[in-house]
């Protein structure tokens, strides 16, 4: 078994998670993992993801090890048939099986490379690292998907008593780079199979790929009070506007008007309701995406997204040395 996406899973699994979760946050300290080591390839930078697993290892009784290639581990190559006389001196295809051969569960984190929009879309790399390993992976973060910060944000809604049929609003803001869509594809899908009504809120141009937004409870709207009427949740993420995938020069001279306008602050918050909460996965550059005064306020629940995160992934861990027994 490996935990690569929400979707795998079906709802009575994901409430299972949560339920466990819950359990830890109230009970941290175990000895479920004595013995264990887990392993944590980060093939892109972390603040969150790693420090949590870490630390969730550590509070189960087990032990990890991070592996980051390039950064005192061997750069890598992804390419089947890739002439090595480059960075890379490592293939993942010896990569991940030796790594799977020293841990019991390896996690791994895999970003998006930007060049294929398709490719990036399909999120293949991910399964075919499962396919190299031995040992049950865990996915950090691929090319389009997110599924411990989608779980993190499911418990996050349950602890706030925001409703399975509530409105979740989730919104592109300017962003100077352009990003992947991990994250927007893994909130959306998180809450869509929590049964939530989805408005995708972006400037024209910017709609998500329709294999994203296929599922019947997710719309999406170009005009903000319409889209923030009612929402219970604006969870702001930016992304890559679709048609300039792969080229950031254009990217950045195309969207640099929107700027001031796509900016979360409170008036984003005038049709919505009266406590509605404010999310995002973070890393977020305050006064670009987001204002102080929002962030700051009591609409964020920033830091307990990112708490969950530790509840959550010890849930998951635990699920998957119990399969791999
Ligand atoms: N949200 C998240 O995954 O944070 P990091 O990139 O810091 O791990």
């Amino acid at each position: 078994m490996n935990y690569i996406s929400l979707t795998d899973l079906t709802p009575a699994e994901v409430q299972d998670l949560v339920e466990r979760a819950r359990h830890l946050k109230l009970h941290p300290i175990t000895t479920d993992l004595q013995g264990k080591v887990i392993g944590l390839l980060f093939m892109n930078p972390s603040l969150r993801t790693l420090a949590s697993f870490q630390a969730g290892v550590a509070q189960l009784g087990g032990n990890s090890f991070v592996i980051q290639p390039g950064t005192g581990s061997w750069a890598l190559e992804f390419e089947d048939g890739a002439v090595m006389d480059g960075t890379a001196v490592e293939h993942v295809r010896e990569a991940i099986p030796v790594l799977s051969r020293y841990c019991d569960i390896l996690g791994i984190r895999n970003f998006a490379k930007q060049t294929s929009l398709a490719a990036d879309l399909a999120d293949a790399e991910m399964r075919r690292f499962a396919d190299l390993s031995t040992k049950p992976i865990i996915n950090m973060e691929s090319a389009s998907d997110h599924p411990c910060q989608a779980l993190a944000d499911w418990m996050t809604l349950d602890e706030l008593g925001i409703p399975a049929d509530g409105k979740f609003v989730l919104s592109w803001a300017w962003h100077p780079k352009p990003l992947p869509y991990a994250v927007p594809a893994a909130a959306l899908r998180m809450a869509a199979q929590r049964g939530m009504e989805v408005v995708v809120h972006c400037p024209e141009g910017f709609d998500l790929p329709a294999p994203l937004t296929s599922a019947p409870n997710v719309r999406t709207s170009h005009e903000r009070a319409e889209a923030m009427a009612g929402a219970h949740v604006l969870y702001c993420k930016s992304w890559c506007r679709p048609d300039l995938y792969g080229q950031p020069d254009a990217h950045g001279a195309a969207t640099a008007h929107l700027r001031d306008d796509w900016c979360v602050d409170e008036p984003w918050f005038a049709t919505a309701q009266p406590d509605a909460k404010f999310m995002h996965c973070l890393p977020v550059r305050r006064n670009v995406k987001v204002t102080d005064q929002v962030l700051d306020g009591p609409r964020s629940v920033v830091i307990q997204q990112a708490e969950n995160r530790l509840h959550v992934q010890k849930s998951v861990l635990l699920k998957l040395a119990e399969s791999s027994k």
